[in-house]
């Protein structure tokens, strides 16, 4: 039987994983599909995501940490297993596991998302901090003396850090994220236009026309969906300018969450966030202009790390290596032997 080390990042949006030295093998969103009548589960990950808003009444969708609580605990730690037994095949390997989770769950959470990782086959756990992992995974040296910045923005949070010396010196995470950023659309488009667009439009728009740096009215598109005084379908041409003004606040929210860290950081570790800039991971990095704003906002360099979506889970696999080395960014759940 092979040992095999797992990596997972367990996002509120997505849910990332990786395998040995294979790298990132499954990326689904954090979604399931249940028959509310029976309980049974139909589908996890993208065939529940794509469910979203076409079930009939006795189907429902949940996403189960999508608003900075894990609403069931139950389909979270369903969801889990699952994703783990698709990557192993369920056969008889004992993985090491580890784990990063939201930033927001509760330690009795916690528990209950390394008891699904341990029931899913594995013989050793640990939780990550976000913000380490990130950082590893972009590639970037946290075990020297130096400040490192930064700011992930995933679906559910958006976590602002300072890491040095392998630990987290200052952080600040808020809820303004890829999520409430499409519900800022939504709710834009209904007192706008009176056009009622579902969350999954909200987000094609998001990623189609978000023009953060110099938004132009010029460049548009349609959105579809109901109008809300005739109750027919609509569609409406919107542009950048528009889902500028709609997302405005949520970005305002962002960008005084990295003020606010580096106001309470000691002076010299600022000094090299000016040296070293920021980095931006998570999808909401993806953001047009959102860099380019950050920098003319806060006049420090700002950079997307590559593969963004994916660097949690890469520096969760890479933190592996580093477990004897890691201080507050590891917590050592326990031994749990495999049977
Ligand atoms: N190209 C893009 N432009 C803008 N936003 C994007 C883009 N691609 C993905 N996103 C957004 O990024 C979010 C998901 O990012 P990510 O996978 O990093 O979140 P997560 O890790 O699951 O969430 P969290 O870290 O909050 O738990 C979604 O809200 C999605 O709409
Ligand atoms: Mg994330």
């Amino acid at each position: 039987m092979a040992n095999i080390d797992i990596g997972i990042d367990l996002g509120t949006a997505n849910t990332v994983i990786t395998l040995g030295r294979k790298g990132v093998v499954l990326s689904e969103p954090s979604a399931v599909a249940y028959d509310t009548r029976t309980l049974e589960i139909l589908a996890v990950g993208s065939e529940a995501y794509d469910m979203i808003g076409k079930t009939p009444e006795y189907i429902k969708v949940v996403r189960p940490l999508c608003n900075g609580v894990i609403s069931d605990d139950r389909m979270t730690q369903f969801m889990i297993r699952e994703l783990i037994e698709r990557v192993t095949g369920r056969n008889l390997i004992k993985p090491r596991i580890i784990i990063c989770v939201p930033s927001f769950i509760t330690d009795v959470e916690k528990r209950a998302v390394v008891e699904a990782a341990m029931s899913a086959g594995s013989r050793k756990a640990y939780l990550i901090d976000e913000p380490i992992a990130a950082l590893i995974g972009a590639g970037v040296n946290i075990s020297l003396a130096t400040g490192n910045m930064i700011v992930d923005i995933g679906g559910g949070t958006t976590d602002v850090a300072i890491v040095s010396m392998n630990g987290v010196v200052t952080s600040h995470s808020i809820k303004s994220a890829g999520n409430t950023i499409d519900q800022a659309i939504i709710r834009y488009l209904q007192t706008k236009y009176k056009l009622l667009v579902g969350e999954r439009t909200a987000e094609r728009i998001k990623f189609e026309l978000t023009n953060l740096y110099d938004p132009r009215d010029n460049a548009t598109m349609f959105a579809k969906g109901r109008n809300l005084v005739s109750g027919m379908p609509e569609q409406v041409e919107i542009s950048e300018l528009d889902v500028f003004e709609a997302v405005e606040d949520e970005i305002t929210q962002i960008i005084e969450a990295i003020k606010k860290v580096l106001e309470e950081t000691p002076p010299e570790l600022v000094g090299d966030i000016y040296e070293n800039g920021i980095l931006l991971t998570g999808g909401g990095a993806l953001l047009g202009g959102l860099s380019k704003l950050i920098e003319r906002t806060l006049k420090v360099k700002c950079v997307v790390a590559q593969d963004t979506l994916n660097c949690v889970a890469k520096g969760t696999a890479i933190a592996f290596k580093k477990v004897d080395k890691l201080l507050d960014g590891f917590e050592h759940i326990g031994v749990y032997q495999y049977q």
